[in-house]
């Protein structure tokens, strides 16, 4: 399978993109040079209390070969530490911001009041420090951290201002679940990424990524291209991320073993659901399980993102679209799985994780609707395309832009509402701060798909989702939590709004 991999990656690196540069393999040149999936350092709070962070320029070699890129990153060249927190903590955060611009950093995941949120309200200047006291007071899952600095997220997250955020109850092996770190529970951050024929990390947005959203062609897994990991011959637990801009993985084994699904962003499910293929849209997390015990080599691959547009845009950008199929229409591969002579703890697959989820609620305080719209003043190759003084299309929602100065709605604290949210020719990842939800419905009908089973904070828009949204945590007018497309590119043009909590 590697080869096979390999040779359609040689292809795919002689294909010329949209934009007149080479697409350019890193670490491909030598098969066995491959590197080892890099596993960020465990930085455990649940102890200390304390959580200290310096958001820092960095130079990071994706492959072996390649020259040095000019990367962000959090105490670290590129990307930043997994942190791990004890439900019912008090986290006291300190965040430097040692860059030469300013950085909001947004606890993505975690259920905390609007002040401590860090949305774009709350941008750090450069040499100053934002400390935050976090109360994590939510069910285990895996949260993240990234930039959120209004309009340059896209750009702030793509050089690698991003981290994983564990929130943990201490009581996995009640439930069988893998918990070492690094061991039998691995953290994986998936991005994809464009290199120059030097190896460096490539952002220039050509129209074609403005409207779409920006994707590279090669994946990275923890800022290493598709590595290899070690593990041991029993079940392993996958915390997976999609840390990448715009790219929807569609992810599968290519033997065709399930993964076992335990978690989605918000928290366990009930039992472990077997799945050959596994969605996972920009800003969502789920944990897995995997079965590793034959002793078998495995490859994780992520099928072709068909994310491009509905009839009304590819009609205008259908003589684009050739020129990019070439790598955006294969199989990708992500990393591949050794397992080695040693077991792990869990050898049995567990059934029950935990509580039942039960039923979504039906009682809601209000209805409200967001229609995501792509095309404000405008079509994209037209007036629309200028809307922000040449620098890209202008998006919004219900037909607004994001404006720092206009709050759009009003929620009342201790309520849930019942929120339908309509996207037109794109899907689009819809993420809300600072609460959880169900999805009620979502383009499958009634019954939501499986990824869409148990509590979330994003959802993917395919043409309509009803999600009943919690909220529990106050946001004052002037630190107000925010909804927005995940397509960190779309965010960017002003596909985002925010809402005050009180
Ligand atoms: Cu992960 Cu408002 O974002
Ligand atoms: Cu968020
Ligand atoms: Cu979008």
């Amino acid at each position: 399978m590697d080869r096979r991999l390999f040779l359609k990656s040689s292809l795919a690196a002689a294909t010329t993109t949209a934009f007149g540069a080479t697409a350019t393999k890193v670490a491909w040149a030598r098969p066995n040079a491959r590197p080892t999936l890099p596993m960020p350092g465990l930085l455990d709070l649940t102890q200390t209390g304390r959580l200290d962070l310096v958001a820092q320029q960095g130079r990071h070699r994706f492959g072996q070969d390649s020259a040095p890129s000019s990367t962000f990153g959090y105490n670290q060249a590129y990307l930043g530490p997994i942190v791990r927190a004890n439900q019912g903590q008090e986290i006291a955060a300190r965040i430097l911001n040692d860059l030469r611009e300013p950085l909001a950093t947004h606890w993505h995941g975690l259920i905390v009041p609007g002040e401590v949120d860090g949305g774009p309200h709350q941008a750090i200047n450069p040499g100053e420090v934002w400390e935050p006291i976090l109360p994590i007071d939510q069910p285990p899952s895996t949260a993240w951290f990234h930039a959120h600095t209004h309009p340059h997220t896209a750009r702030q997250v793509y050089s690698g201002l991003a981290g994983v955020f564990q929130i943990s109850d201490g009581r996995d092996d009640e439930r069988g679940l893998p918990h070492e770190h690094g061991v039998d529970d691995l953290t994986l951050v998936l991005q994809d990424r464009r290199f120059d024929e030097a190896g460096r990390l490539s952002y220039r947005l050509g129209m074609f990524d403005r409207m779409q959203g920006f994707r590279g062609d090669q994946i990275v897994v923890n800022g290493a291209p598709n590595p290899r990991s070690s593990v041991p011959r029993s079940i392993v637990r996958l915390r997976l991320l999609n840390g990448s801009n715009a790219r929807i993985y569609h992810l599968r084994f290519d033997d065709g073993r399930p993964m076992h699904v335990i978690a989605s962003d918000s928290g366990y499910w009930s039992d472990a659901v077997p799945t050959n293929e596994l969605r996972l849209a920009p800003g969502e997390r789920f944990e897995v399980l995997v079965d590793f015990s034959d002793g078998r080599d495995v490859s994780l691959l992520t099928g072709p993102d068909q994310n491009r547009g509905g009839p009304g845009m590819m009609g205008m950008m259908s003589n684009m679209r050739s020129f990019t199929t070439g790598f955006l229409d294969d199989d990708l591969p992500i990393l591949s799985f050794h397992p080695g002579g040693r077991k792990g703890a869990i050898d049995r697959m567990p059934e029950k994780i935990d509580d039942d989820l039960g039923q979504p609620p039906t009682n809601f305080a209000r209805k409200r609707r967001f229609s995501l719209d792509m095309m404000l003043g405008g079509m994209p190759m037209g007036g629309g395309m200028m809307g922000r003084g040449g620098a890209g299309p202008t998006m919004g929602i219900n037909g607004r832009a994001f404006d720092m100065q206009h709050i759009n709605e009003q929620v009342s604290l201790g309520t849930t509402e019942h929120w339908v949210i309509e996207s037109d020719m794109m899907m689009h990842p819809f993420h809300i701060h600072g609460v959880r939800f169900r999805v009620l419905a979502d383009e499958t009908g009634q019954a939501p798909r499986l990824e869409n089973r148990g509590y979330k904070d994003t959802v993917l828009v395919d043409g309509r989702a009803e999600v009943a949204v919690e909220f529990t945590q106050p946001a004052a007018r002037e630190t107000p939590l925010m909804y927005h497309c995940h397509i960190l590119e779309h965010e960017d043009a002003g596909m985002m709004g925010h809402f005050s909590v009180s």
